[in-house]
């Protein structure tokens, strides 16, 4: 006889072996870290195994510093014993190790699921490189598939939506719904670090990323976009076994 699938087993299999790559993904990132390196640290779920490993590295020895991109990352670094310093205090900064949504073959990134582009994209813009880590099922064809997020201002934030929802059809993405984020029984606003909105744009395939980009940056009430373009210099995909390393061709 046949057992009956269970659903809820097999999605806990699945998200454990997800986080089992995102580990060997953040602990292939730690060879792009040397002695004396600032060091930008990303955020979510594989951001956070490579702070926790950061960590233990610095415990033996190494001197690094680093630079948070959210308030969430800021506090697993201090727990983790990483020396910190505040954008304010640096002009640049050596390597930027941070996660994706999705990663396409020409290195473009979608990036805020975890709410913290606008950080995440001023770190990684002042960085002489960006290593992405990310389990391999970040790795797609064509950008778009995850809701693509928008930071907006909270002062007009319904205007600003009907604009992305405009610039989305007007790039010939294959959707246009675009939604603000919210959280809690009570749906309410999703606030992020910098006191801003989030709308998660469902573009569904994104055929011109650079083009979105432009065009999104041209919004009045955007604050920042998650699409990372021409930043990522490796990225680091995870396995259930081990982690492959890819590196841009152009750099
Ligand atoms: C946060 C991000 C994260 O890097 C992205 O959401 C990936 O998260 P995870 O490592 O949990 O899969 O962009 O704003």
């Amino acid at each position: 006889r046949q057992e009956p699938r269970d659903e809820t087993k097999e999605k806990g299999r699945a998200q454990v072996s997800a986080d089992i790559a995102k580990f060997n993904a953040a602990q292939a990132a730690l060879d792009f870290v040397k002695d004396g390196m600032i060091v930008g640290l990303g955020t979510g779920s594989t951001s956070a195994h490579f702070v926790r490993l950061l960590g233990e590295r610095v415990r033996q020895g190494l001197r690094i510093k680093g630079v948070p991109t959210s308030e969430a990352t800021r506090n697993l670094a201090e727990q983790a014993g990483i020396a910190l310093l505040e954008i304010s205090q640096v002009t640049s900064i050596d390597v930027d190790v941070d996660g994706a949504d999705e990663i396409d073959p020409a290195f473009r990134l979608v990036k805020g699921g975890g709410g913290a582009l606008l950080r995440e994209k001023i770190v990684a813009v002042a960085s002489k490189s960006m290593v992405v880590i990310a389990d391999e099922s970040k790795w797609v064809e064509t950008l778009g598939a995850f809701p693509l997020p928008v930071e907006v201002t909270r002062f007009g934030f319904a205007l600003t939506l009907e604009r992305v929802r405009r610039v989305l059809r007007g790039t010939k993405c294959a959707g246009d719904e675009v939604v603000l984020r919210t959280s809690g029984k009570s749906n309410e606003p999703v606030i992020t670090d910098g006191g801003n909105y989030s709308l998660d744009a469902h573009a569904q395939s994104i055929p011109a990323p650079e083009d979105l980009g432009a065009a999104l940056k041209d919004i009045a009430g955007v604050v920042e976009h998650g699409l990372f373009l021409n930043l990522a210099r490796t990225v680091i995909l995870g396995q259930a076994k081990g982690a492959v390393i890819k590196a841009h061709e152009s750099f």
